[in-house]
């Protein structure tokens, strides 16, 4: 399996350990410069390895700049597609950790996926923002990527001693339940799972018997029980 970081915060490669994304020689944003530049890409450069068997490609602070010129340049929309080409074939799951905003990076992540998991903290609902984000979901689908499809919604970080969940959860399935799937599975809030960003590890090696831990496998059997 490989994870690509494609949100500039450099989150996911920091919370696998490699804590100085920034300082890193090679990440997403050199190698989809030098697809833009047409210099030939290696199926392992820039690939760091964790110990839990885990390929990563990292992101960093250069995605933002990237962003920005990515708008001058021809198929701007599937430079990550092209890199995707590349590395296909050594994987059997591919997952890209996007940035929250839907900026050019995103729409190349869009562009080349077969399906999106949306996670939604149970603590508000932005309304507004996965209006827009459905939206601009069919249009990358009509326009660049017929194949994708939104995997569904995650409610996430969820607090079982609110009724917040409960709430949001209605009102995802009224606004969005005959069009999206929302998750049975929902993902509850635990200390232990805010710990492991430090760890450098998995939610499975950290706290592998926690409700987290089992409440990540069982939404695992839901996607992977669906189409496959
Ligand atoms: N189930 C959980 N229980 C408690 N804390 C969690 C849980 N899931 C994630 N967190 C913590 O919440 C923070 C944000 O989580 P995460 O990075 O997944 O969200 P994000 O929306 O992608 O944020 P970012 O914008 O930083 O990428 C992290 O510090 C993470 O450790
Ligand atoms: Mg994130």
């Amino acid at each position: 399996m490989l994870l690509i970081d494609a949100d500039a915060q450099g989150s996911l490669t920091a919370s696998l350990g490699f804590t100085e994304p920034d300082s890193l020689e090679v990440t997403l944003a050199t190698i989809m410069g030098n697809l833009i530049n047409d210099e030939e890409v290696e199926p392992g450069e820039g690939i760091l390895h964790h110990e839990e068997g885990i390929d990563l490609m990292p992101g960093n602070i250069e995605l933002s700049g990237l962003e920005v010129s990515l708008v001058n340049v021809m198929s701007r929309e599937t430079v990550l597609r092209s890199y995707i080409e590349i590395v296909r074939e050594s994987y059997d799951y591919i997952l890209i950790d996007c940035m929250p905003s839907l900026g050019m990076i995103t729409i190349n992540a869009f562009a080349c996926a077969d399906s999106i998991l949306i996670p939604v903290q149970a603590a508000y609902l932005p309304v507004k923002g996965l209006q827009q984000l459905i939206k601009t979901v069919g249009k990358v689908k009509r326009q660049i990527n017929p194949k994708l499809e939104i995997e569904g919604i995650l409610l996430t970080m969820v607090d079982s001693r609110t009724n917040y969940a409960k709430d949001i959860s209605a009102m995802l399935k009224e606004a969005y339940g005959s069009r999206v799937r929302i998750f049975a599975n929902i993902i509850p809030i635990s200390v232990r799972a805010a710990e492991i960003s430090a760890e450098g590890v998995s939610i499975y090696k950290h706290d592998p018997k926690g409700k987290v831990a089992s409440a990540y496998d069982s939404l695992t059997k839901e996607v992977l029980a669906d189409g496959q």
